[in-house]
């Protein structure tokens, strides 16, 4: 990440999301603002209509799975009241949000979230007076401090995504987080995305991690953590966690009804993880 500039990881996955509304088929994520929230101008890398960095179709799909993904089990948890997003950067959840007792904590670093709000602006997307913005660094400090003080009710039933983030942090970073929503005292779940090893992938599909392992290094922001389906289970249920879904590329296939041709091609994985307080037997 480049000190005082905004996250160009974060501009490269708002732009799958916009060029997934009309580029794959079938559609698995809605998003009428994905394109809205992006700059007009073609900026760098955006090649008109599709998407940038010559980042492969399975990529930008499984960019807008993790979303839909999350937002499934988002809607699904009834009594939430505080949605928080972790590394938001232009997720646009909280502008589509029509439930006005739902609270959302965007969190983000600072110079990225000052570029997300002059996009709303300039694309006029209102910001709704649940929308709370949440500056933080997770590698200064943990996301309790920054949602303490921004309001968040620890009391209060509460669902968190990171998605698209998990890769960037250092393994202890991810796992404060995972302890901090298990620990909380009222129903809490977390959806987030991981990448495997390389050596846990079978040998074709080594390539492809590679591949966009480098292209996000390029961009300056490397991919920091990586863990298999075993470790993510076990660090997720030491943390406290009592229900952990873990879902591949091949479960995503047959959950959405897409294509069972297409490749999964570098082995990235969707967690949704829920505290015991099983909020739905409430
Ligand atoms: C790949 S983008 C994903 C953005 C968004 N969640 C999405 O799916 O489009 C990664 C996001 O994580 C944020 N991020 C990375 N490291 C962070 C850190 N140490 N503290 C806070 N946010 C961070 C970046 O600013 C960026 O917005």
């Amino acid at each position: 990440m480049q000190t005082g500039r905004p996250s160009r990881t974060a501009m490269s996955s708002a732009h799958a999301r916009a060029a997934h509304q009309t580029a794959d088929s079938p559609r698995v994520f809605a998003d009428p603002l994905a394109a809205r929230i992006l700059p007009a101008a073609a900026g760098p890398g955006r090649p008109a209509g599709g998407t940038p960095h010559g980042m492969p179709a399975e990529v930008r799909l499984f960019m807008a799975l993790r979303h839909r993904v999350a937002e499934d089990a988002l809607l699904a948890a009834a009594r939430t009241r505080q949605v928080v997003i972790l590394g938001a950067g232009l997720d646009t959840f909280a502008y589509r949000n029509r439930n006005p007792a739902l609270r959302v904590f965007e969190v983000d670093l600072p110079a990225t979230q000052v570029w997300k709000r002059e996009r709303l602006a300039a694309a006029g997307i209102d910001v709704p007076d649940t929308v709370v913005f949440c500056p933080a660094d997770f590698a200064e400090q943990t996301a309790e401090s920054a949602l303490v003080a921004a309001g968040f009710d620890r009391a209060a039933p509460a669902f968190f995504l990171l998605l698209g983030v998990a890769p960037y942090l250092e393994r202890e970073a991810l796992l404060d987080t995972a302890r901090f929503v298990a620990g909380l005292p009222a129903p809490a779940e977390l959806v987030f995305d991981y990448n495997q090893p390389a050596a846990a992938l079978p040998p074709h599909r080594r390539p492809a991690l590679a591949a966009q392992a480098e292209a996000m290094a390029r961009m300056g922001e490397p991919w920091r953590s990586f863990f298999t389906p075993p470790e993510i289970a076990a660090e997720l249920a030491d943390a406290g966690f009592g229900s952990i879904v873990d879902v591949g590329w091949r479960d995503c296939v047959t959950r959405y009804d897409l294509d069972p041709a297409l490749p999964d091609l570098f082995g990235g994985r969707i967690v949704h993880a829920r505290t015991t307080h099983d909020e739905r037997s409430q």
